[in-house]
């Protein structure tokens, strides 16, 4: 791999950096499967790909936000499977946004009825859709730490007013805007978190990592959900639902029998020929 040099693995993606190349990370998207923080084994077959194709499609779409998105052009032996992008001041923050009641957020809500503090009424059930979309962000947790839910407040101390709001703000407009499309093509988008860096050059906030892939957003089946069947996700809702069942969540997880390896590599293609109609 001429003139890469690898800088970071995350728990899916490996990150490189060049001297010929300044200020421009390759993030080369891997097969792996991660869930309640863990990585899983083995990979799903295609993913890193499907997710890259999904990513640029939804950038492609976005381009009134300012992103870090350099060039789909990689070295030939990543092609199809990572991205340039400029090398960002990362924002320790995931921009989470909510348009429908489920998971971590659902889980808050029958506790205390708000979720990273936002106050809902009362009477929602699981799978609900929100009145309207909220942002509820969390804390970035170093490697290995599970990240936290946090309020907005907690996000103006750890960034400042400005970029707080800023990302609150940014946020919330893409979702409007994803989901609007979503919907058009028959798929649901429930939630899903952005990652936001400011630009090293101008300190503009920037849209940064993947952008509202079946690994950082819950997606569904509109015409399912408006049936009334509300189970059928096209994310890796598969993984964590198999996971939930045969994991007490210590120690290594158990190995994704092939089956349920199979199943979520074809609900993130299915999801991606919903989407981009390919
Ligand atoms: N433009 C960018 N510049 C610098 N870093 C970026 C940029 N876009 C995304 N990143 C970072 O690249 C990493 C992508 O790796 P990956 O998604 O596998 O990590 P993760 O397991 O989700 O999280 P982490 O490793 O940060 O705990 C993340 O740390 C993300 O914040
Ligand atoms: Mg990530």
């Amino acid at each position: 791999m001429s003139g890469w040099e690898h800088t970071y693995s995350g728990k899916v993606r490996d990150l490189y950096s060049s001297a010929e190349h300044p200020g421009v990370v390759l993030m080369v998207a891997s097969d792996r499967v991660s869930a309640f923080d863990h990585v899983l084994a083995p990979g799903i077959p295609g993913k890193g790909a499907l997710l890259t194709e999904l990513s640029l499609w939804w950038f492609a779409r976005l381009s009134d936000v300012p992103n870090h998105l350099v060039s789909g052009d990689v070295p030939e032996e990543f092609a199809g499977r990572a991205i340039l992008a400029k090398t960002l001041e990362m924002y320790p923050i995931e921009c989470v946004v909510r348009g429908y009641l489920t998971g971590s957020g659902w889980a808050e809500y029958r506790e205390t009825q708000t979720v990273c503090g936002v106050p809902l009424p009362d009477g929602l059930s699981d799978g609900d859709r929100l009145p309207e979309p909220i942002y509820t962000p969390a804390w970035k947790a170093p490697m290995g730490e599970h990240d936290e839910n946090i309020t907005f407040e907690r996000t103006v101390e750890l960034v400042g007013l400005e970029a707080a709001t800023a990302l609150r703000d940014a946020s919330l407009r893409v979702f409007a805007k994803a989901s609007a499309i979503a919907e058009e093509r028959g798929v649901i988008l429930a939630d899903t978190k952005f990652e936001f860096g400011a630009d090293p050059a101008t300190g503009a906030l920037t849209l940064a990592d993947e952008v509202l892939t079946s690994d950082s957003s819950r997606y569904w089946d509109k015409a399912e959900y408006d049936a009334g069947r509300r189970g059928l996700s096209f994310d890796k809702q598969i993984v964590r639902d198999w996971l939930a069942a045969h994991w007490d969540k210590s120690g290594t997880p158990p190995e994704l029998p092939p089956e349920i390896v199979a199943q979520t590599a074809a609900r993130y293609r299915e999801l991606i020929e919903r989407l981009t109609g390919k």
